[in-house]
């Protein structure tokens, strides 16, 4: 495997080969980052995997990103750099489990956020981002229960956002869920011309300290263009690289975690993919997403009405 700058150039060159395009979340290693074609969160993510006209679909981020990149557009060969890149809310709620639930609650809707499997995607009604939640659950019908999975962090701040009630699913993020109210209090006391920004899968308590709350991408524009010149970061690290380059004159602080021996909060599966799992999935088309045609068009319907209802 080349290193260094050829590993950069090969990663080009197999990208003209193949007539690929790279896809990464906010999260991914900076030099992924660097050579992606298009950065986003999972909503942008989406959307830029549906449109492509690329043989090929290069997507750096975690499993149930790819997996939506290849159910919304499934004549592409959709490669991820490496498939353990799991995450915890997608493995916390299987579609069984779903299936279950409404079974338990007769007449519910189940609304489920995009950090889920294929399998759990095709028991829902609709699908949410973190970006476009808000506005899909208050258009939903008053008049019959409402289900939302799988993170139970993300349900409380919506009900309390729109007042809406839910049967939350009890599943969370444990990169987001690592937060410390306490040092973060204590941060915020330390920099008194600092706002604390938060991503909506945080706990209620750092929530309720927070100055903003959104997605990665409400997040970074937060940043951009408030007044503010110190930010108090709450979510994933791998999003600095990012706010860095469209706010240089700004300082941005990481969010201190519980754990003290560690000042860090980042997702383990996020950055399991390198550059040189790049390389080799490109190289190789492979690891590829494959599924199951039926189940792709089941998963299909509820991302479809998702998308139909976001801006
Ligand atoms: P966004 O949709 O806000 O990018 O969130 C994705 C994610 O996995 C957050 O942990
Ligand atoms: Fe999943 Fe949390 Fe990692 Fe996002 S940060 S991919 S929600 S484990």
């Amino acid at each position: 495997i080349p290193q260094g700058e050829a590993l950069v150039e090969a990663i080009l060159q197999l990208k003209k080969e193949k007539n690929a395009v790279i896809l990464a979340h906010y999260y991914q290693p900076a030099e992924i980052q660097d050579i992606a074609d298009f950065l986003g969160d999972s909503l942008q993510l989406a959307r830029q995997a549906k449109d492509t006209e690329a043989d090929m679909i290069a997507f750096c981020g975690v499993h149930f990103m790819a997996e939506a990149a290849k159910i919304l557009n499934p004549t592409k060969k959709v490669v991820l750099p490496d498939t353990q890149a799991g995450c915890s809310l997608a493995d916390g709620c299987s579609g069984e489990g779903l299936r279950k639930m409404r079974a338990q609650y007769p007449g519910a809707l189940i609304a489920t956020y995009i950090n889920c499997n294929a399998e759990t995607k095709a028991e829902s009604d609709i699908i949410v981002t973190s970006s476009n939640a808000e506005t899909i659950i208050r258009s939903l019908p008053q008049d019959r229960p409402l289900i939302f999975a799988p993170d139970k962090n993300l349900g409380r701040y919506l009900m309390k956002k729109t007042g809406r009630e839910m049967i939350l699913w009890d599943g969370s993020c444990i990169v987001h869920e690592a937060f410390s109210m306490e040092r973060i209090a204590q941060q915020l006391h330390e920099h008194p011309d600092a706002k604390l920004i938060a991503h909506p899968e945080s706990e209620t308590a750092v929530l309720d300290l927070a100055h903003f709350i959104g997605s990665t991408s409400a997040l970074l524009n937060y940043v951009e263009k408030d007044a503010a010149t110190k930010f108090i970061v709450a979510t994933e690290e791998g999003i600095l690289h990012e706010m860095r380059k469209r706010a240089p004159g700004k300082t941005l602080i990481p969010a201190l975690v519980f754990d003290e021996s560690c000042n860090c909060s980042e997702c383990f599966f996020m950055k399991r993919n390198t550059m040189e799992k790049l390389y080799l999935c490109m190289k190789y088309e492979l690891p590829e997403i494959t599924m199951d045609e039926e189940l792709r068009q089941k998963a299909l319907v509820p991302i479809e009405k998702m998308l139909a209802l976001s801006t």
